[in-house]
């Protein structure tokens, strides 16, 4: 079984919910509306569960595609390194905002909200680089410059 070929599937879903949680998020802030709320809560939760099949058809995907004996070199090497060490920092980023909203939700205080738009912020941030990064790697380096071109 090539576990790894579904990487290219699944990596949509947690760039697009954790884009969609931020969205709703800020909405939410500016309009104080539980609709928002609540979407930005199913976005968050959809995150929670597809970052972790993106890493896992990731690091599949690297194995298939780079058995040990074609390691891949150069350019390729690193931004596959980058692209990884990416992921998981994003699934950090994204674990951390998740117990604030727990602990938010619990009993609320303060400093709560901030930490958890700036760990939202931080999120859109990660996520963006890791697939940019996995962009870099199918497409070439110029692949957004090429959008323009
Ligand atoms: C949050 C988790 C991740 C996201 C959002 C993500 C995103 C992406 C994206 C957008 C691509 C380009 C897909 C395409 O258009 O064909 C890609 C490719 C790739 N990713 Fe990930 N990725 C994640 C985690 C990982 C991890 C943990 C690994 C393990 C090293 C990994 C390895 C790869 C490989 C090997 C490719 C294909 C490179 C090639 O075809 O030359 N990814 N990824």
């Amino acid at each position: 079984m090539h576990l790894g070929h579904l990487h290219v599937a699944v990596v949509h879903f947690p760039i697009a919910l954790a884009m969609a949680a931020a969205v709703a998020d800020l909405l939410w802030w500016l309009t104080q509306r539980d609709l928002f709320r609540h979407a930005g809560l199913y976005c968050l939760a959809g995150a929670v569960l597809t970052i972790p099949a993106a890493l896992l058809t990731g690091d599949q995907l690297a194995d298939e595609l780079f058995p040990p004996d074609i390691a891949p070199q150069g350019s390729l090497a690193t931004l596959l390194e980058y692209h990884q060490i990416m992921a998981f920092v994003s699934l950090g980023v994204l674990a951390a905002a998740v117990v604030v909203r727990i602990l938010w939700a619990r009993k609320a205080a303060r400093w709560q909200p901030v930490l958890y738009g700036m760990l939202m912020l931080a999120l859109v941030a990660c996520i963006g680089v890791t697939g940019d990064l996995g962009g870099k790697m199918v497409y070439g380096a110029d692949w957004f410059a090429r959008l323009f071109s």
